[in-house]
């Protein structure tokens, strides 16, 4: 495993990167690897010249794809199905409940509300809000307080969008027990933070934040129990068996995770997908998730020398790769105006200023917040 490197970013992992050293707004954006681009420039190219067999050769990107996403998450191919974003993924398992009501935090990243509030208005599962603690944490101890006959889900966020607060995922699937369906936006998290995700029934991701894989990618992993509960409401023409027999009857759903799919997906966003996916796997999530987490322990340590109060968890087993601050007396927009004149890019999300870092985040990036929290006093 290679070891994080005290000024640059993760050697063998970093290099594949392009984007400026204050980039520090992954949860926002994950600026794409070389290997994403050439490889969308790669498909694209090919699309253009189109001969005879190009269309099926380029469709053999979702099987790569979708094996690397299998591989990460813990399952296997039959059980995972690419969508092109988190939030295909979770309208699929809202309205594949029939009934019965979900428990969902109440400050959420709002793609985890709609599906549910959609749902219920189609008269079949309800959401009910849970509160989180000031960490931004739902844990087992709050679910299992909420627990009542009628709940048939929990769908939470892996990392909490504001904090970066990481689920108990291994304890939330303790406390809602094996008849309950998990339900996991795993975006904040996923390719970063190396947590439990076969916990989940349900684990959606988009490629676009830390998996580096640019916009319209993403996955759902769909566990046994997910396969047999969930109704597919939302199966397309892609999702049944013998796609390619148009005979003008309906076809049964198919028999695993593509049931998920609702036409085909970009095959030049499978390709990009892939080569992000498989650079992961290469780099690995623990060395990945070393390296955050030095760099966000430097963020932590800066920030709170200059005056800053952090909202984020500070302990690395709690948190991922999000530092959520406010320096008191300070406006936010005034913080982010020193963070931009030191090309620094963080998210403002009033009150509070967001950074996020990867492990292509060299030490300069600390250094550039310091200087700009510097000139602040
Ligand atoms: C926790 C969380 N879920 C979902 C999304 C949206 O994901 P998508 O655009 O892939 O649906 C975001 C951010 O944009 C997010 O922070």
């Amino acid at each position: 495993m290679a070891q994080p490197d005290p000024s640059g970013g993760l050697p063998g992992y970093a290099e594949h990167f392009e984007e400026p050293a204050g980039y520090l707004d992954f949860a926002r954006y994950g600026p794409p690897s070389r290997d994403v681009l050439a490889a969308t420039a790669e498909a694209l190219g090919r699309s253009a010249r189109a001969g005879r067999d190009t269309v099926d050769e380029l469709m053999r990107a979702d099987e790569r794809a979708r094996a690397a996403a299998a591989r990460l998450a813990g399952t296997d191919a039959a059980h995972t199905v690419l969508l092109p974003n988190a939030s295909t993924g979770l309208f699929h398992a809202a309205f594949g409940i029939p009934s019965g009501t979900v428990l969902v935090p109440a400050a959420d990243f709002p793609a985890n509300h709609y599906p549910w509030r959609r749902s219920a208005a189609l008269g079949r599962a309800v959401p009910r809000w849970l509160r989180a603690d000031a960490r931004g944490l739902i844990t087992p101890d709050a679910v299992r307080a909420a627990l009542t006959d009628d709940v048939v889900a929990l769908a939470v966020s892996a990392v909490d969008f504001r904090t970066g607060a990481r689920a108990d995922l291994a304890g939330l699937r303790e406390v809602i027990g094996e008849d309950r369906l998990l339900v996991v936006d795993g975006i904040q998290g996923f390719g970063a933070a190396d947590l439990p995700w076969p916990a989940a029934d349900v684990l959606v991701t988009g490629g676009q934040k830390w998996l580096r894989a640019s916009w319209s990618t993403g996955f759902a992993a769909l566990s046994d129990r997910a396969l047999e509960r969930l109704e597919p409401t939302l199966t397309g023409w892609t999702g049944v068996t013998d796609v390619a027999v148009f005979d003008d009857t309906e076809h049964p759903v198919a028999p695993g995770a593509g049931r998920w799919s609702i036409t085909n997906l970009s095959p030049v966003a499978a390709a990009a997908f892939a080569a992000a996916l498989e650079l992961v796997e290469a780099a690995t999530v623990p060395a990945i998730e070393a390296h955050i987490a030095l760099r966000v322990d430097q963020l932590i340590d800066t920030v709170r020398a200059r005056g800053g109060e952090i909202l984020s968890p500070t302990d690395p087993d709690r948190r991922a790769g999000i530092v959520s601050f406010h320096l008191p007396g300070t406006d936010p927009a005034d913080v982010a105006k020193a963070l931009h004149a030191h090309d620094v890019t963080p998210s403002v999300r009033a009150p509070t200023v967001r950074l996020s870092a990867h492990a292509s985040t060299p030490h300069s990036a600390v250094e550039r917040v310091d200087a700009a929290l510097k000139s602040l006093r």
